[in-house]
């Protein structure tokens, strides 16, 4: 599964430009995604009408495009051509609010009948001269700029070892005369879906979508769909660290402003049965969800063959081989059965993997993902190894400031100004290129035979053709190495063997289990298919080079 972010993923050729990417940009680049990166599944980011204020998860309307992406007819010709290449299509679905300048919230600050409850409003608690104040203390999940605010020199009555206060989940509103619950930013107001007219009017968008071909959905921000009607305070999480955390929302327990599980598995159950029921082709679901690996599995469990949730837990892990080895068993054992594992190595609101963990590393940690059991989710320009961009301030779109710099355009040609991207001016490109990584564009790497794309493409190739890689099951492996992390995956007769090093140094590593085979490396991270290590036994052991990651199977 390929995400593209439509707004500078790459502005098709023949429209008069404007510096942002569309959809028909996506179109163009099918050939790309299917053919020379291999991916059979693409989930584009939102492209509805909005304002943009937080990157197209700010919705006006979920059933029209925004006309700087281009149109519905351009959808359509979207899904029809990734279905016409065999290829499947899932849209994202921001459930949990829309915009302040949405119709609906408009109706409903006003009262309109019909509307009054589409929203959560709350006339607060009253201080002591009768003004309204917070109904309870539940915390924006953008609250990051309170933290900045802080080290400019702002909440300079605090003393130093208190927490800096979290953004309030609530918006006073002057036209209503009321607060409203706001997750996100103060323009994104969340939905009420405890009332049965927002419940239809938001499984409408769903069916919308369905009937024009789209075969799933991934529901932005899941879990916070459903709060505690009680409204009952958080309690202060007892793990919280004010000096290591960007984000005051984490001195808070996420029990009751998110995660209210008998409404969360209510409002799941609903949106799988919307899919289940319209006759469409297979569909499938992804839950965004930043939560306890208990509370994701929780989830996935609803309905496991249909709806997973993402499995984020390598993206903040130390690049060490105890650590991953750890975390990904974990996973992998406590899936609940029926559902299909995912693996996740960076995204749209998370640093770029290269810039994370190395280039070097972040190749293995592409090709563990790829042989692991399940789907490979891959961010647009980590199959180039793309790496962080540095948006200066005056260009920045992200309203919580920092995310812009994994979003930077596509790296398609190495020509300057706009690196195949878009013809625009370049101070109209909808963030600035970061021409850092100009020798990693597309069209160079596709020429290269041990470059990043062409390890993508041969290990997703491999993944496929070789069985056991293809629906063998997950087996643990115990090596001679503390650095190296190694599985199997078998199928009947066949299995192949994943080593990874995970140090910046030569390791030698055997696997003393008994095996007597003699194995042949099949790829490399780090040679591609260029490695030659033919008659390899595990039993003797062997080298690996620094941060390698290889696939080995029997020789036969
Ligand atoms: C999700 C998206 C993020 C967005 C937020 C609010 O976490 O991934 O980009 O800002 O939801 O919709």
């Amino acid at each position: 599964m390929y995400y593209p972010y439509v707004p500078t993923y790459y502005e098709d050729s023949t429209r008069e430009q404007k510096g942002v990417g569309s959809i028909r940009g996506i179109t163009e680049k099918l050939s790309y995604l299917n053919e020379d990166v291999g991916v059979d599944a693409v989930w584009p980011s939102p492209f509805y009408k909005s304002p943009m204020l937080d990157g197209g998860y700010d919705v006006d309307d979920h059933m029209d495009v925004n006309p700087d992406f281009g149109t519905i007819a351009d959808v359509e010709e979207l899904v029809q051509s990734c279905h016409n290449r065999d290829m499947r299509i899932i849209f994202d679905y921001v459930s949990n609010h829309t915009t302040i300048t949405h119709p609906w919230f408009q109706a409903s600050r006003k009262r309109e009948p019909g509307y009054e409850d589409f929203y959560h409003w709350n006339a607060g608690k009253r201080d002591k001269d009768g003004n309204p104040t917070l109904p309870n203390n539940w915390p924006s999940r953008f609250s990051e700029p309170n933290k900045k605010a802080r080290e400019r020199g702002e909440f300079q009555d605090l003393g130093l070892d208190e927490p800096t206060p979290a953004v309030p989940m609530w918006q006073w509103d002057d036209a209503r005369g009321e607060y409203y619950m706001r997750t996100f930013i103060k323009e994104q107001a969340d939905l009420n879906w405890n009332n049965p007219r927002v419940e239809k009017a938001m499984l409408d968008i769903m069916r919308f979508w369905r009937k024009k071909g789209v075969d799933g959905y991934r529901i932005d921000a899941v879990n916070h769909m459903a709060k505690d009607p009680s409204l009952a305070d958080e309690q202060r999480n007892p793990s919280y660290n004010e000096q290591e955390s960007d984000n005051p929302m984490e001195q808070w327990t996420e029990d009751h402003y998110c995660n209210y599980w008998p409404l969360l598995e209510k409002y799941i159950t609903k949106m799988c049965e919307v899919l289940e029921h319209d006759g469409g082709r297979d569909p499938f679901i992804l839950l965004e969800s930043y939560a306890t690996a208990e509370r994701l599995h929780k989830m996935t469990n609803i309905k496991p063959h249909l709806a997973a949730t993402f499995n984020f837990v390598v993206m903040a892990s130390k690049w060490d081989a105890g650590t991953r080895k750890k975390l990904i068993e974990e996973y992998l054992d406590n899936l609940p059965k029926g559902a299909i594992p995912n693996h996740v190595n960076g995204n749209m609101d998370n640093s770029r993997t290269a810039t994370v963990l190395g280039d070097a590393a972040a190749r293995s940690a592409g090709m563990i993902n790829i042989m692991l059991p399940g789907m490979t989710i891959i961010h647009n320009g980590e199959e180039l190894g793309l790496h962080n961009g540095h948006v200066p301030a005056d260009r920045i779109k992200d309203p919580n400031g920092f995310r812009d710099d994994y979003r930077t355009p596509m790296i398609w040609d190495d020509s300057l100004p706009n690196a195949g991207f878009s013809r625009a001016a370049e101070g109209d490109l909808y963030l600035p290129i970061n021409k850092n990584d100009l020798h990693l564009s597309a069209e160079r790497q596709k020429r290269n035979s041990k470059s990043t794309l062409r390890m993508y493409r041969a290990a997703i190739e491999l993944s496929r053709v070789e069985s056991a890689l293809a629906d063998g099951k997950y087996v643990p492996l115990e090596t001679t190495n503390p650095n190296v992390y190694a599985f199997a995956r078998a199928n009947g007769d066949n299995h192949a063997v994943v080593m990874t090093n995970f140090s910046n140094s030569t390791q030698s590593v055997a696997i003393r289990n008994g095996q007597t085979h003699s194995y042949n490396s099949r790829i490399s991270s780090v040679d591609v298919k260029d490695n030659n290590m033919n008659n390899i036994s595990l039993h003797r052991g062997f080298e690996l080079k620094p941060n390698e990651s290889i696939v080995l199977t029997p020789k036969r």
